[in-house]
C-alpha cells in the first residue's frame, strides 16, 4: 500500500477543519455530510464551466479517479489536475431565483449550513483583503462573519470584453474588483449606453442578490481583470440576513431623525444596510480634532461634547480644549469635513455612556443632497 498522501486531501480536510472549528456542529458526521454535498455541487458546477476552471483545479498530479458518471462528458480538462474546492462558476447561472421570496424569518436554520472555504494562498488572502477594505457592505460585519465572508469568496479573472454580469439575469455572485476597469451598461429602449466605469475598484453585483431583482445593467469588463466572487447563498446567510437584523433594530431610530425624514422609506432601509451602531463608553474620544475624516455619526442614545482646540495668539493650537455644543438623540455630528473635505475642526466625546450610528462618507454623498436644509456640496 502506498503511503502517499492523495494530492488534494490535505486541502479538502482543511476546509471541513476549519468550519468544524468555526461553527462548533454538535454530529460531525452529519455536518461533513453537509459540507461534503454542498462541496461536490459546487465542483458539478464549476466543471461545467471553462471559464473559472483554472481556479479551480491545481495541474500538479493526478486526480483521484473516482468522480461521478455524470461527469465524465469529456472536457478539455487536463487529466492531471488535483482537486481544490471549486468555486461556483459565473457562468453556470440559477434560473429562476428571483421566484426564492426573501424572508429573514424563515432562514433561521442557514445559521447552521457550512461555509464552504476556498482555499488561498497568503498572497492572494492578501489581495484579497485589501480589495475587500473599502467595500461598505462588508465594513459593519463583525470581525469572524469577515473572516467567513473573505473565506468564501474565490478569484475570477476576466478578459477584454466579457460580460461578466448580463441585465435581466438572476442574481448568482456578488463581485469585489481586485483590478481592471469594468463599463456599465445599460439598456433602454432597446438601446444600450455606458453610464459609469469601475476603475480598478469598488464592487457590483449586490442589488439583485439584496433584494431579489434581476440583474439591473450589464458589467463588462474593458480589459484584463480579476475579480472576487461571493456566492449567492453565502452573500444572503452573511451580509442579507445580517442586514435584515440591522434592519429590525434600526428602522425605528432612523424614521425618527429629522436628517433622514425627507427619505423614502426604501431609501431609510438602504442607509441601514451600510451603517453600523457603535457604543462608546463615558469620555471616549469618537473623533479627533485635525483627523482626516470617512464618516458621520448620528447620536441613537446619550450624548457627546464637541470640543475646539483654539489657536492662541502666535497661531499655535492651544492643548486646552473648550467645550462649544453637545449633540443628543437624532442629532448628527462629523459631517463637517466630510462636506469641506478639510481635516475633523473638533474633537468628539461620548458625555456618558453613548450609542452612536457610524456611517461612512460614501453614504453621506448619495444622501447628501437630501439632507435639507443643510448647505450641502459633493467632493470633488
Ligand atoms: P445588480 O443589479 O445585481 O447587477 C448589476 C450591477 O451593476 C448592480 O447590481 C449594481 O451593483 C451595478 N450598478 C452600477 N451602476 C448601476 C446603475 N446606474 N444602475 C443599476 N445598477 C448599477
Amino acid at each position: 500500500m502506498s503511503a502517499s498522501v492523495p494530492a488534494g486531501l490535505t486541502e479538502l480536510l482543511k476546509g471541513y477543519t476549519l468550519e468544524v472549528l468555526r461553527r462548533r456542529p454538535a454530529d460531525l458526521l452529519e455536518f461533513a455530510v453537509l459540507y461534503f454535498t454542498r462541496l461536490r455541487e459546487q465542483r458539478s458546477s464549476s466543471r461545467r464551466s471553462p471559464v473559472t476552471r483554472g481556479e479551480a483545479f491545481d495541474r500538479s498530479s493526478s486526480g483521484d479517479g473516482e468522480e461521478e458518471e455524470e461527469e465524465e462528458e469529456e472536457d478539455d480538462f487536463p487529466d492531471d489536475f488535483t482537486f481544490k474546492a471549486p468555486p461556483p462558476s459565473k457562468c453556470n447561472r440559477r434560473v429562476s431565483v428571483c421566484a426564492e421570496a426573501y424572508n429573514p424569518d424563515e432562514d433561521e436554520d442557514e445559521g447552521d449550513e457550512p461555509t464552504v472555504v476556498h482555499p488561498k494562498t497568503d498572497a492572494q488572502r492578501q489581495r484579497l483583503q485589501e480589495a475587500c477594505r473599502d467595500i461598505l457592505l462588508f465594513k459593519t460585519l463583525e470581525q469572524d462573519q469577515f473572516s467567513e465572508v473573505l473565506d468564501s469568496m474565490f478569484e475570477v479573472l476576466v478578459q477584454p470584453s466579457e460580460c461578466i454580469i448580463s441585465q435581466g439575469d438572476d442574481g448568482d455572485n456578488f463581485y469585489v474588483i481586485e483590478r481592471g476597469v469594468f463599463e456599465i451598461l445599460i439598456q433602454k429602449d432597446g438601446v444600450s449606453r455606458c453610464v459609469g466605469r469601475y476603475d480598478h475598484k469598488g464592487s457590483f453585483g449586490e442589488l439583485a442578490l439584496m433584494y431579489n431583482t434581476p440583474r439591473a445593467a450589464t458589467i463588462r469588463a474593458a480589459q484584463e481583470g480579476a475579480l472576487w466572487a461571493l456566492d449567492r447563498a453565502t452573500f444572503h446567510r452573511l451580509i442579507v440576513k445580517n442586514n435584515a437584523k440591522k434592519r429590525k433594530m434600526y428602522e425605528s431610530f432612523i424614521e425618527s431623525v429629522p436628517l433622514l425624514k425627507s427619505l423614502q422609506l426604501s431609501e431609510r432601509l438602504k442607509i441601514v444596510d451600510v451603517v453600523g451602531m457603535k457604543t462608546f463608553s463615558d469620555g471616549e474620544r469618537i473623533i479627533r480634532q485635525g483627523d482626516s475624516a470617512d464618516c458621520f455619526y448620528i447620536v441613537e442614545s446619550g450624548e457627546v461634547k464637541i470640543m475646539i482646540r483654539s489657536k492662541t495668539q502666535a497661531g499655535q493650537r492651544s492643548q486646552e480644549e473648550v467645550e462649544v455644543a453637545r449633540c443628543s438623540r437624532g442629532q448628527y455630528f462629523g459631517e463637517l469635513a466630510l462636506v469641506t473635505n478639510k481635516p475633523r475642526a473638533a474633537s468628539v466625546y461620548a458625555a456618558g455612556e453613548t450609542r452612536c450610528l457610524e456611517a461612512r462618507r460614501k453614504c453621506w454623498l448619495e444622501f447628501s443632497e437630501r439632507y435639507q436644509p443643510l448647505p450641502l456640496q459633493h467632493e470633488s
